[in-house]
């Protein structure tokens, strides 16, 4: 089965052999997005969410290769057992970019990725002559 992972133990015990197996899912991530018109100065939230997968399960967040960290008034990461709240506040220019979950377990771990854009600012070439 796709995602699941099992370990199967043999015990040897008076001439009987025990087998032990031990299923593991791979944590599954419940698709999420951001708004679409995300406006300059708001905030924005996503919540990353599993559908399965075994406990416990850790969460990160990353910006194209790096980790977001907490960060007072700006970024809010709130984990829980088997979600992750990611909370962008007072958008500016510089929060478009691809955001990823990582929810990670002893089976392994899966990624989701989601795309913040920002309301106005699309970048307009400025062609000025003085
Ligand atoms: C939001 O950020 C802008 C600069 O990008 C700043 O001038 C403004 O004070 C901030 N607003 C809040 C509510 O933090
Ligand atoms: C997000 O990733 C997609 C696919 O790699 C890419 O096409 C897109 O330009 C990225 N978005 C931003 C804002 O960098």
């Amino acid at each position: 089965m796709a995602g699941t992972l099992c370990f199967l133990g043999g015990l040897m015990f008076l001439n009987a052999v025990i087998k032990l197996v031990e299923c593991l899912d791979l944590p599954r991530i419940q698709p999420f997005t951001f708004p679409t018109k995300a406006e300059l100065h708001t905030r924005v939230n996503v919540l990353c969410s599993l559908s399965k997968g075994t406990l416990p399960v850790t969460f990160m967040w990353i910006k194209y290769s790096g980790p977001l960290v907490e960060l007072a008034d700006k970024i809010e990461i709130l984990s829980q057992r088997d979600s992750s709240q990611l909370q962008i506040k007072n958008l500016s220019g510089e929060d478009v970019g691809n955001y990823t979950c990582v929810a990670k377990n002893t089976a392994g771990e899966t990624r989701f990725t989601a795309e913040l854009l920002v309301e106005g600012r699309k970048i307009k070439p400025v062609l000025q002559w003085s």
